[in-house]
């Protein structure tokens, strides 16, 4: 596994686990024990995802020693709106059954809180018992109005970005502000074909890789870490196996190239929920 580092010092696995509509107990179960049997160790919730005690529970059987594993949550719109992100945070906790986690994030940028939240945000840090606070879903204009304010530089930006929405501008500026950016449906969640696509499937013919893979490889080539979702253990075992080829600079900006401004999630300008 290679870690990317975050502005505070602490280290990241490149490629995590996601668990978005795992909120069966035990397919979220089953899933983050095998995830962490195949080697991950570094996992995506939110409390949004109804599934934070069942993957606090793996975690906790796993056996596996807690430093070893990069845990995430975040902090859901309702609690941001009704001003209890503190209380939302030791909620969080509680089912996870755990005393701190590695990064809390801000799942999505509530309109006018997105600012004054990360005030929160800070406090919550200070307690220690989230080792690394960052957003989501936040675009370079609700960045600079919260770094006018911040006294914590964010640590993370998890966005959705695939080579159907390359967002080459909010890479470069994350990367300029030392925060690191974290791909989520990476594989467009299944939709549009992204995996059938005639260029990725080109350029893993060459590699003998999948177009999984190659997906993920130009992310981490790209300095953004990846949160892939797979309940299936063999697919689990390819989203790890992306340390052992190199894409050309030439391979990079041709699946770059692929860009539509596409989404499959909702415009952080215009949610609404
Ligand atoms: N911050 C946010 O607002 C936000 C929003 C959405 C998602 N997320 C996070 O990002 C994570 C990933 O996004 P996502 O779950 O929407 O979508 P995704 O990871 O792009 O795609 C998941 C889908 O791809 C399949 N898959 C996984 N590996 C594969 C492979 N190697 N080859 C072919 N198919 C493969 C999975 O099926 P199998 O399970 O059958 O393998 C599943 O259907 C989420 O779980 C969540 O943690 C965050």
């Amino acid at each position: 596994m290679e870690y990317a580092t975050l502005n505070n010092g602490t280290k990241i696995p490149y490629v995590g686990l996601g668990v978005f509509r795992l909120n069966d107990e035990k397919a979220a179960y089953d899933t983050v024990r095998m995830a962490l049997d195949n080697g991950y160790r570094h996992i995506d919730t939110a409390s949004m995802y109804q599934n934070e005690e069942a993957v606090g529970r793996a975690i906790r059987d796993s056996g596996i020693p807690r430093e070893e594993i990069f845990l995430t949550t975040k902090l859901w719109n309702d609690d941001i709106r009704a001003n209890r992100a503190e209380r939302a945070f030791e909620s969080s906790l509680s089912r996870l059954g755990l005393d701190y986690v590695d990064l809390y994030l801000v799942h999505w940028p509530v309109r006018d809180l997105y600012v004054s939240v990360w005030k929160d945000m800070e406090k919550i840090y200070a307690s220690g018992k989230a080792k690394a606070i960052g957003v989501s879903n936040y675009l370079v204009h609700h960045l600079e109005e919260l770094l006018a304010e911040a006294s914590v530089v964010p640590a993370v930006d998890q966005i959705e970005l695939h080579p159907y929405l390359v967002q080459q501008e909010l890479i470069d500026f994350l990367h300029a502000k030392q925060i690191v950016p974290e791909a989520w449906s990476p594989f467009c969640a299944r939709k549009n074909n992204l995996l059938d696509d005639p260029v990725l499937k080109k350029i893993a013919s060459k590699y003998a890789k999948t177009t999984a893979q190659i997906v993920l490889r130009w992310n981490f080539q790209r300095g953004v870490v990846a949160i892939p979702k797979s309940s299936n253990g063999e697919r689990q075992k390819e989203n790890l196996n992306i340390f052992d080829f190199e894409l050309t600079a030439e391979e990079i900006a041709q699946i770059c190239s692929l860009d539509r401004d596409e989404r499959v999630g909702s415009h952080p300008d215009r949610i609404t929920f």
